[in-house]
């Protein structure tokens, strides 16, 4: 599949996490717009993965997703989560569909399996077949039914990191709410441009210490995901999605914004 690109809206971007289930409507245009423009030309494949930000976090923290099945409430949990996440998704189909954008949403908890964390099954045919028929796929960070632990939280990240595997996109663009990755996390200063064989090991270790924040994990799980997908050959390119025009700058390969990995 030629051009194909790889896609996250990290869930502190197009939700405000300081309020329960809040979208930031005006990211979510900007982004529409540009994604659109891309669209259009008919030059690239998109696929889309949204995080869960203020609709999926205290959910997954209030029931223990994390922990698996526990108890009945897991199981409401379970259910509440899957229909918060759904909510979200609904609002990024539709802006996007207003912009032009064919969208072929995929409930993540119905096509994923895993096992102790780890993703073992991710029913994958539909998104081939979609983007042949260029359509745009967008999946989403879910509750995922886990064998040894009943349910477990199955992140954007992670599904990317699945996707890239089987797909091979040319490039994986991780869009957040910060200009890229600091050397100097949280006065942020010091942004590194280049992440390579050279300074990965200053990077990792500098950023240790930030605080696991989310239920999936932190930036360093963040960070991880990404090195393993660079890893594989692939580019990963960690954007500011609220700066307008990073996303086609990025798409397009314009300029060197944010960080980009090539190991
Ligand atoms: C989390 O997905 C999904 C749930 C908590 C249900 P992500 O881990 O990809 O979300 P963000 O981008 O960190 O918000």
């Amino acid at each position: 599949m030629s051009n194909l690109m790889i896609i996250k809206l990290g869930g502190s971007v197009i939700t405000d996490k300081t309020k329960f289930k809040s979208v930031r409507t005006g990211v979510l245009e900007s982004v529409s717009k540009e994604l659109a423009q891309v669209v259009k030309t008919g030059d690239y494949n998109l696929i889309i993965v949204h995080g869960g930000g203020s609709f999926g976090h205290p959910l997954a923290h209030k029931y223990k997703l994390t922990e698996g099945i526990l108890n009945f409430e897991s199981l409401i949990g379970i259910s509440e989560t899957i229909d918060s996440m759904r909510s979200l998704s609904l609002y990024v189909t539709e802006i996007m569909r207003k912009h032009g954008i064919p969208v072929f949403p995929i409930q993540t908890s119905a096509i994923a399996l895993m096992d102790k964390d780890q993703l073992i099954y991710f029913f994958q045919e539909t998104i081939k077949h979609a983007l042949t028929r260029h359509l745009v796929p967008l999946l989403w960070g879910d509750v995922a039914l886990d064998l040894s632990k009943g349910c477990s939280i199955l992140s954007g990240d992670e599904i990317i990191r699945f996707l890239s595997k089987k797909f091979s996109p040319d490039k994986v663009i991780f869009g957040t709410d910060v200009d890229g990755v600091f050397l100097d996390f949280p006065t942020n200063s010091k942004l590194v441009r280049v992440i390579n064989s050279d300074n990965l090991d200053r990077v990792m270790n500098a950023i240790k210490p930030v605080s696991y924040t989310d239920v999936t994990g932190g930036f360093y799980k963040k960070m991880q995901v990404m090195i393993d997908i660079a890893r594989q050959g692939i580019l990963v390119q960690i954007i500011n999605l609220l700066r307008p025009g990073n996303l086609l700058k990025a798409i397009k390969n314009l300029d060197k914004i944010g960080t980009i990995i090539e190991l």
